[in-house]
């Protein structure tokens, strides 16, 4: 478990001269019994690279699912505490997930692909922002088409 005596809100070096970007506090996280994160709380600034370093099972892939819902999608996870990004809850009933992840990706330690063809996952982000694609007035040469070329599966 990420040790609560370690996470609390100090002041350091870097949260002294950058901006708070993300902000926990009392964050819990259970799975079913377990507690997996016992009231951690703590400031990561912008502009700033931050690590979480800690054994194996200590709750650090469950933190950072925390910072863009993905642990919405684990049964019987739940959340307490309080998440904001620039000063914005994001554990909100207004909130869109999705929109949300839009703005804290995840990269993986593994690979992990979507339970699709390899066409659809590498379709998926360019389909998911279709829409911006399509409301633009010209088509950006960064935002490839998500159409399937004829030959793949
Ligand atoms: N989906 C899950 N269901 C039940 N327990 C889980 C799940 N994911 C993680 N855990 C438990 O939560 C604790 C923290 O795990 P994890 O966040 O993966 O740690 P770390 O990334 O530091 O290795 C561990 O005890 C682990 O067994
Ligand atoms: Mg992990």
């Amino acid at each position: 478990m990420l040790d609560p005596a370690l996470t609390r809100v100090r002041p350091s070096v870097a949260a002294a001269d950058a901006p708070v970007k993300i902000a926990v506090r009392e964050l819990v996280v259970h799975y079913g019994a377990t507690c997996a994160l016992e009231a951690v709380s703590l400031d990561i600034p912008a502009h700033r690279v931050t690590a979480l370093i800690g054994p194996s099972g200590c709750g650090k892939s469950t933190f950072l699912r925390c910072l863009n819902r993905m642990n919405d999608h684990i049964p019987g996870a739940r959340v307490g505490g309080q998440v904001t990004i620039d000063g914005d809850p994001i554990y909100g009933p207004e909130v869109d997930p999705v929109a949300l992840r839009r703005r804290i990706g995840m990269v993986f330690q593994k690979s992990n692909p979507f339970p699709k063809s390899v066409f659809d996952n590498v379709a998926f982000g360019p389909r998911v922002h279709a829409s911006a694609i399509r409301c633009g007035s010209a088509r950006s040469p960064s935002a490839p088409s998500a159409r399937r070329p004829s030959g793949t599966r």
